[in-house]
């Protein structure tokens, strides 16, 4: 345990789990449960369940789970003892330092990598604006890229000048070890383990969360060498599938509409010509947590990729993505620039807001899509072309989209409008059939244990998980099951490895404290196992029956489950002697 059992309940205690997870998404009462869509995957109907009795939260969709701690830490991509402070400050908390032991091996936090970039940062923008450093920068800036004084400023951009230590040396100067300059991607290693400068001869943009920290760095050169962007990997302060460039601006102008680009200058060009409401993610295609962050904040997401075949097939997905998280989701059209930032120095800001006005639903890019890919003047292409459109119309959640674009379809491709819908609803069909053959096989993938990560073991042992399971689940309703529990089992009863080392950890601290919280031993766990012991409990959260004569029956099940498995045990070394026997017999 890192922090006290007693810090821990108080931060708890005044972190109702409840109020937490109001605080990022939207609950609805459900008995004396809540239940909303689910943060952590894409969902249409609520899986996510909050049981605000024992101030847990589990999604019977994807299975994620835990209490309070575990949702931040989820949610804000913290480690553990991070989103114990991160609750700490929230509630006015304060967590006297010595009380975190940490264990062994000095961790770099994400505290100490949000300080350093800030420092770096600092240290980037200064060598941009003193001449002996930045005057070649400046000039690629000003007159190449057209940005002006007061736009470099509000982006915080910077220069990395061209040197192995600089940076390093003033980090070293303000207290950061290599280690922590390495870790928070700074600097790299060389050959004999000495940090040097990772950025070089770039010009520096940072990336900003929405609290204002310094989360990462893109660098870009400013000739044709490659690779043109350098950016920040993952550290324990940033993950690039979970944030967006300049997102601290956009969102303050987002609630409407934001707009997606694909580079860093592209956002820079908008926010200049004032479209605040422009970000880009950060080097990669978009992810899933992304496209549920403009959920969060917007209504409307406008892709304004670059007008390239790589910008418009990543569009693509960015569409999907975007649709599945309920976003009203729109395409621009950029022509005769290859991307938003040529277009307005083209054409100007009032052009670009008249082509996002213009921009296409999904459903009129798609039409557009194939009717350029086919020629429907000739019969065979028109039927490869209706039978596409006719796939991209059922992928609409709701009957009346459907039933529209079905008779625009009709007029636009002259086909009579009942072979359009009977098409559509064959598909249909053949999809419900095919999510139904794959939620059986994912049933019967969870039901009989194969493909247990977190317990492989489970697999061979389907009864007796079943027992130990439903064990843990009630011990962790009550803390009277909890006495009953230690009195009776010990951890030699429980046969699969992963239930063993759950019984461990929690009759440890129960017999130590005489009380326990699933918030003790989050850090002995994975955020999948945390996952998985709040199943156990959300299971029992579900069922009716969780009196003590269950309990008492379940424990002597599991016993008996023991001794049955020790007997088959034994009759396996009987077997093996005697085959061994024979053998040595015979030679
Ligand atoms: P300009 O060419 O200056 O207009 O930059 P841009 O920001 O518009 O970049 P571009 O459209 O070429 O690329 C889009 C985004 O992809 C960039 O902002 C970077 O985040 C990322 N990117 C581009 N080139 C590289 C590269 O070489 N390496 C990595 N890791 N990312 C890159
Ligand atoms: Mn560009």
């Amino acid at each position: 345990m890192n922090i006290s059992p007693q810090i821990i309940e108080d931060i708890k205690a005044r972190n109702d789990i409840e109020h937490v997870i109001s605080s990022y998404i939207t609950l609805k009462r459900a008995g004396s449960n809540l239940n909303g869509l689910c943060p952590f995957h894409s969902e249409k109907t609520p899986s996510f369940t909050v049981f605000p009795s024992t101030q847990s939260f589990y999604c019977f969709g994807c299975g994620a789970g835990g209490d309070a701690i575990t949702f931040v830490m989820r949610m804000e991509n913290l480690d553990y003892v991070s989103a114990v402070r991160t609750l700490a400050e929230r509630s006015g908390v304060t967590i006297p330092e010595n009380t975190i032991i940490s264990n062994g091996k000095k961790e770099v936090t994400r505290q100490r990598v949000l300080e350093m970039n800030k420092e770096a940062a600092k240290y980037f923008r200064n060598a941009l604006f003193d001449p002996k450093y930045g005057s070649e920068a400046m000039d690629y800036l000003v007159n190449k890229r057209k940005l002006s004084t007061t736009v470099i400023k509000h982006f915080g951009i910077g220069f990395a000048p061209n040197s192995f230590g600089a940076l390093h040396d003033h980090l070293k100067r303000l207290g950061y070890t290599d280690d922590e300059m390495v870790t928070g991607f700074l600097c790299g290693r060389g050959k004999n383990n000495s940090a040097y400068d990772y950025f070089r001869n770039r010009i520096m943009f940072p990336i900003i969360d929405v609290s204002g920290n310094v989360i990462a760095f893109g660098g870009r050169v400013m000739d044709n060498s490659e690779p043109k962007y350098l950016n920040t990997s993952d550290t324990p302060a940033f993950k690039k599938s979970k944030n967006l460039f300049a997102l601290n601006y956009a969102k303050n102008h987002c609630e409407s509409t934001m707009i997606l680009c694909e580079g860093y200058m592209d956002v820079i060009s908008l926010h200049a010509a004032g479209f605040e409401n422009a970000v880009a993610t950060l080097g990669t295609a978009i992810t899933s947590e992304q496209a549920r962050i403009f959920s969060r904040y917007t209504k409307k997401v406008v892709i304004s990729y670059d007008s390239d075949q790589a910008g418009q097939r990543a569009a693509d997905k960015a569409f999907n993505l975007l649709q599945e998280v309920g976003v009203d989701v729109k395409i621009l059209k950029i022509d005769g620039a290859k991307d938003p930032d040529e277009y307005i120095k083209k054409f100007g800001s009032d052009k670009f807001k008249a082509i996002i006005e213009g921009s296409k639903t999904r459903f009129e890019f798609e039409t557009d899509k194939v009717l350029s890919k086919y020629n429907i003047n000739n019969v065979d292409e028109k039927i490869k072309a209706s039978h596409e459109l006719c796939k991209v119309i059922a992928t609409f959640a709701s009957d009346i989209e459907r039933e529209l674009y079905c008779r625009k379809m009709a007029t636009i491709f002259d086909i009579p409008l009942q072979s359009i819908q009977k098409d559509v609803a064959s598909i249909l069909r053949r999809k419900v059939k095919e999510d139904k053959s794959k939620q059986q096989s994912e049933l019967y993938r969870i039901t009989s244990g194969l493909g247990d990560r977190v317990n492989p073991e489970s697999a061979s042992n389907i009864r007796a998980n079943k027992i130990e399971e439903a064990i843990l689940g009630m011990m962790l309703l009550k803390q009277e099951h909890m006495k009953i529990c230690v009195e009776r089992l010990n951890s030699d009863n429980f046969i699969t490895p992963f239930s063993k080392k759950v019984f461990e950890s929690i009759s440890t601290v129960y017999k130590e404290y005489g009380k326990f919280d699933i918030g003790y031993i989050q850090d002995e766990f994975s955020v999948e196992q945390t996952s998985r012991i709040t199943k156990m409990l959300a299971v029992r959260e579900r069922l009716t029956k969780n009196d003590e004569e269950t309990l008492q029956n379940l424990i002597s099940s599991l016993i008996e489950e023991g001794q049955r498995k020790e007997d088959l045990d034994s009759f396996d070394d009987i077997l093996s002697a005697i085959k061994n026997k024979k053998k040595t017999e015979k030679g």
